[in-house]
Order: structure tokens, then C-alpha cells, then sequence
């Protein structure tokens, strides 16, 4: 009798950042795979916090792949307000658990970086090769920059000991699950939520940040999962690569998208004082496609159509 044996028979995963938005998808993926509960490990902040060396060597004891999605995120606001947090936090951590990794054996490292870490002016699409061209948005850089080095980190491991570590660069994502709090949400979850409560208290206009000129690329949560999942399996080289959605879209025709979805018919101000952030985003997906053959299938409307009922079917009716 022949016996079909997957890249996951046998290994124990570690899963940082597993309970967050990104991460539960993740592990939905691994749970497809019929992966034991036991054999998967997600350390919580607040148990083990993985700024500290000790959680970072404890975390990886005995694990076989680390999965490193765990992460101080926020949208254009949080950036602002705390670049040092996001700036440290996201350095330490990833530092201090590839080195722990290392040093247990670990079999492979997948690190995730973030478009944030791409030049501020750059080619559309952007490369991967570009990724070193010039210096991030103003806003972006400390995130960004922080999770960049876990590129260069994943390259001289390689180089040096042998060790397997990939890295890939997720575009700004969205779907259900995600961060509604106005205080660190990014631009779709922000969106939702300003217009259903502008239409419960019968607001007749919204302020949006920004000209609205900028444009953004935006990718099903349900899709990253998917394409970590895929590069865990079949991805094993030093260059990063991108994983997008492949389309671009004005934040202006975002925001009449969002309101024409939830319903909002009021005005829409643009308060031009605040920032835009990086003036265009747009990944190219094609080493994803020809190395570990991922590309995104989900439309954007319809992704969007389920991020509005999900919020509305848990944070809105947890609320009233
Ligand atoms: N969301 C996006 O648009 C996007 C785009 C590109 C890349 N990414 C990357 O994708 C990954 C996941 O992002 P996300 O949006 O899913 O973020 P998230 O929902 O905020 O989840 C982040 C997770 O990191 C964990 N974490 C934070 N600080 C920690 C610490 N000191 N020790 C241990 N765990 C810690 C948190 O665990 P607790 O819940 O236990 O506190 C949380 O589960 C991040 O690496 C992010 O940079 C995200």
C-alpha cells in the first residue's frame, strides 16, 4: 500500500503572531493539512512575549518550521504616533527568533516582511529587485525598515550557516477579522467602520485623510494565508518574493467603492492637511506565480462585500 507522505507529516510548527488577523487564517491553511493541534505552537504576547530572548529560545524548543507573522501593525495614525515601538519591537523580535531558531536546528523560517519596506519612489510594479533602491515613505520606514532586515538577516544565515529562511513581502491585506479599532485600523476596516457609524447617527458627511490621489494594492487575507502556506512548502531560495493581488486602485475611488458597498450616500471631505502616505503601491506577482504557483484569485468587490458582513455580524452586533 503506498502511503502519501506531505511536506508536514511529522513537524511540529511554530506559529508567532498565530492569533491575529493573518495568523488565523494561517492556521486554518494548516489545518487543511490535517496537522495535529499538538504538533502546532502559538505563543501570546502576553504569556510570551517575544521581544524578550528567553521567550524567543523557549518558542522555538523543539519546533521543526517557524512560521514568524508575529508583529507590531497599525495603519498611517499608529505609524505616526509610535515609529519607535514599531520600529524596535519588530527588529527584536524577529532578530532574536531567527538567531534562536538557528541555534535549535530549526529546518525552515519563513519571516514576512511588508510592501511598507519598499522605496518611497519606486517603479510600478515594484520589483523585488527594487527593494533596495531608495528609502521607504517617511511614515512607513521605521516598520518597514525593521522588517527588512530580517531580508538581510534570512540571506546571511543562508550564505553563512545554511540556514533555511525565506522572506516574503504580503501587500496591505484585508478581509474579515481584521483591526476595526479607529485608533490602529488600516484604510479598509477604517472605511467600513466610518461609514456605518456615520449612517447610524445620521452623519451626512465623512472626513477622509489625505487627497485621495494615492493609490493602494489590497489582497484577501484568505489569499496571503494561502501563499505563505504555498512558499512554506515549495519555496527554499535567498531573493524575496512579493506577494500581492497584482491590481491597483485609487484610495478616492476606494472610498466611493466603500461607501456605494455599506451604503453611505452622504458626503465624502477630504482633509488634504493629512498625509497620503506613499503616492502608489502596486506589487509585480510574478516570481510568486513562476516559484511556488501562487496568484490571487479573489475578486476585490466581492472580497470587500464579505469584510462588511463579517463586521457587521461580529463587531456591530457585539456592540449594540
Ligand atoms: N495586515 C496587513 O495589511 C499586513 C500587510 C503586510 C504584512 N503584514 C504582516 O503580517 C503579519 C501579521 O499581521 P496582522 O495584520 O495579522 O497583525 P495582528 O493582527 O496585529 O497580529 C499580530 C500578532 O503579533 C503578535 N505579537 C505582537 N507583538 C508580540 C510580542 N511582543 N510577542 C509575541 N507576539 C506578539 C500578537 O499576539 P497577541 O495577540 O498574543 O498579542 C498578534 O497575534 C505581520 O508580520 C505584519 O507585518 C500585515
Amino acid at each position: 500500500m503506498w502511503i502519501n507522505i506531505t511536506f508536514w507529516d511529522n513537524k511540529k510548527i511554530l506559529v508567532t503572531g498565530g492569533s491575529g488577523f493573518l495568523g488565523s487564517f494561517v492556521l486554518e491553511k494548516l489545518k487543511e493539512k490535517r496537522i495535529n493541534n499538538n504538533d502546532i505552537r502559538i505563543p501570546r504576547s502576553k504569556d510570551m512575549n517575544l521581544s524578550r530572548l528567553e521567550n524567543c529560545i523557549n518558542a522555538v524548543k523543539d519546533i521543526d518550521i517557524v512560521i514568524h507573522l508575529a508583529a507590531r501593525v497599525g495603519g498611517i495614525g499608529f505609524n505616526r504616533e509610535y515609529p519607535a515601538t514599531l520600529f524596535y519591537d519588530n527588529a527584536i523580535m524577529g532578530i532574536q527568533l531567527m538567531e534562536a531558531a538557528r541555534l535549535a536546528s530549526v529546518e525552515k523560517f519563513v519571516a514576512i516582511g511588508t510592501v511598507c519596506a519598499y522605496p518611497k519612489f519606486t517603479a510600478v510594479p515594484f520589483k523585488e529587485e527594487d527593494l533596495w533602491n531608495g528609502y521607504p515613505e517617511e511614515t512607513n520606514a521605521p516598520y518597514g525598515l525593521a522588517k527588512k532586515m530580517l531580508l538581510v538577516q534570512s540571506q546571511a544565515y543562508r550564505q553563512q550557516y545554511g540556514f533555511n529562511s525565506i522572506f516574503l513581502l504580503p501587500v496591505n491585506l484585508y478581509g474579515p477579522r481584521d483591526n476595526f479599532d479607529l485608533e490602529s485600523s488600516h484604510v479598509i476596516p477604517a472605511l467600513i467602520r466610518k461609514f456605518i457609524e456615520a449612517m447610524q447617527s445620521n452623519k451626512k458627511e465623512i472626513v477622509v485623510w489625505g487627497t485621495g490621489k494615492a493609490s493602494r494594492e489590497f489582497l484577501y487575507v484568505k489569499e496571503a494565508a494561502r501563499g505563505i502556506i504555498l512558499a512554506t512548502e515549495k519555496y527554499n531560495k535567498p531573493e524575496p518574493v512579493n506577494i500581492g493581488a497584482g491590481f491597483e486602485i485609487k484610495i478616492k475611488d476606494l472610498v466611493e467603492l466603500i461607501a456605494e458597498l455599506t451604503g453611505f450616500k452622504g458626503e465624502i471631505k477630504w482633509d488634504t492637511t493629512k498625509p497620503d502616505g506613499q503616492p502608489r503601491r502596486c506589487l509585480d506577482v510574478s516570481r510568486a506565480k513562476e516559484e511556488f504557483g501562487f496568484e490571487a484569485k479573489t475578486d476585490f468587490r466581492e472580497g470587500l462585500e464579505k469584510t462588511i458582513e463579517w463586521y457587521k455580524s461580529n463587531i456591530l452586533k457585539a456592540e449594540l
